[in-house]
C-alpha cells in the first residue's frame, strides 16, 4: 500500500515494536519522525531502514526526546515545529517496565512519567498541529495488562512499589485517556485509538522481573507481528475505525471493566494536570476539559 503526504511522529522507535513500526510506515511512504533518547540508536535505525527497506517510498528522520524529562518533551516539540508544520499521526509507543522504583529527571516514578505523563504532555503539545490534518490520528500503545484501578492514594508506588502494578496502571491510564479524548473531540477531524500489540519478544523485559523477561522471550511473537495492529490503525480507511476504542489484532476488543470508567478518567486527568501544570500551554485544550 503506497501512502503519500502523511507525516507521523513515533516515540520509542529505536527498538522493538516502534522500530518495526517506523520502518513499515517509512516503507509505505510516510515521512516518519522517530524519537530517540539515544542518538546513536537513532542513527542505527536509519541505517537499518536503508539496508532492509531499499525500495522505501517515504523517509525516517530522528528527533531527540527523553520521555523521562518534561523539558525534553517540550524541546522535542519545539525542534519538530521548526521544521514541520504538518502532522497527521502521533504514535505514543515508548514504554518502560522497571523492576525497581526509579525516579525520572523530574523526580517522578519513571514508569508513570515515561508511559503515561509524557505521552499526555506530548499529545497536548501536538494537538493543534494534528488537528489541522483532515485525517489526524493519535494512537497509544497500551497492553492487555490494564486490569484493576488506578491507586490515586499512591500513584507513584512510593509507599509500596510493585513493578507489575506500576506498569499496568499506566496502560490503564492510556486507555482511559484515549476514551476521554475521543469523548471530548466528537465531530473533530482527529481520532484516538489504543491497542494491545500482543506478547512480543522485545527489550521491554530487560529491566524487569526475570519471570517477565523470560515470558516475553519464550512466548513472544516477532516485533513485525506485534506492530501489525498499529500499522492497521495508521492506514485503515478512517470511516472503518471507531475513535476512543481499544484494538487488538485489527479489531475492537472489549477492555477490562475499569477502563471504561469515565469518573476514573476525569480523576486521572486532574492528577495529570497537577504533574504537568508547569508544562501545559494555553489554551489548555481538550485533555483537561471535563
Ligand atoms: N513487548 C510486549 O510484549 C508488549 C506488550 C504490550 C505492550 N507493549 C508496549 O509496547 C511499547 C513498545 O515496547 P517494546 O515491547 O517494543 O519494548 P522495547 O524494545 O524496550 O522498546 C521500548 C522503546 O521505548 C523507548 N524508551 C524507553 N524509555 C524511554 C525514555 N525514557 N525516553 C524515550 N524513549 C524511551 C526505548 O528506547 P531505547 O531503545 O533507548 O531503550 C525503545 O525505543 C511499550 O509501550 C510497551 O509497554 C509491549
Amino acid at each position: 500500500m503506497a501512502i503519500t503526504n502523511r507525516t507521523a511522529l513515533i516515540t520509542g522507535a529505536t527498538s522493538g515494536i516502534g522500530k518495526t513500526l517506523a520502518c513499515s510506515l517509512g516503507n509505505m511512504g510516510f515521512t516518519v519522525i522517530a524519537t530517540a533518547r539515544n542518538m546513536e540508536k537513532g542513527e542505527g535505525l536509519i541505517k537499518f531502514f536503508e539496508e532492509n527497506y531499499p525500495q522505501h517510498l517515504g523517509k525516517i528522520e530522528i528527533l531527540y526526546c527523553d520521555m523521562s524529562s518534561f523539558e525534553s518533551v517540550q524541546n522535542a516539540v519545539k525542534v519538530f515545529g521548526e521544521k514541520h508544520t504538518h502532522l497527521d499521526l502521533l504514535i505514543n509507543n515508548a514504554g518502560t517496565f522497571n523492576r525497581r522504583l526509579n525516579l525520572s529527571k523530574n523526580n517522578i516514578e519513571e514508569t508513570l512519567q515515561v508511559n503515561l505523563l509524557s505521552p499526555l504532555l506530548l499529545t497536548h503539545l501536538l494537538l493543534d498541529t494534528i488537528g489541522s490534518s483532515p485525517d489526524g490520528r493519535v494512537i497509544f500503545t497500551t497492553s492487555l495488562l490494564h486490569f484493576g484501578r488506578i491507586n490515586f492514594n499512591d500513584i507513584e508506588g512510593r509507599k509500596r512499589y510493585f513493578s507489575f502494578n506500576a506498569y499496568r496502571q499506566t496502560k490503564l491510564g492510556l486507555i482511559l485517556a484515549t476514551r476521554h479524548l475521543a469523548c471530548l473531540s466528537k465531530g473533530s477531524s482527529t481520532g484516538y485509538y489504543s491497542y494491545h500489540p500482543g506478547i512480543v519478544s522485545t527489550n521491554l523485559g530487560s529491566k524487569s522481573m526475570k519471570v517477565f523477561k523470560f515470558g516475553l522471550s519464550l512466548l513472544g511473537m516477532s516485533p513485525q507481528k506485534g506492530a501489525e495492529t498499529a500499522v492497521f490503525l495508521a492506514t485503515a480507511q478512517r470511516e472503518t475505525l471507531k475513535s476512543g476504542e481499544y484494538y487488538f489484532r485489527n479489531k475492537i476488543k472489549r477492555s477490562m471493566p475499569h477502563s471504561t470508567n469515565m469518573k476514573m478518567a476525569n480523576k486521572l486527568m486532574e492528577v495529570s494536570h497537577q504533574y504537568l501544570k508547569d508544562y501545559i500551554r494555553e489554551p489548555e485544550g481538550i485533555l483537561w476539559e471535563s
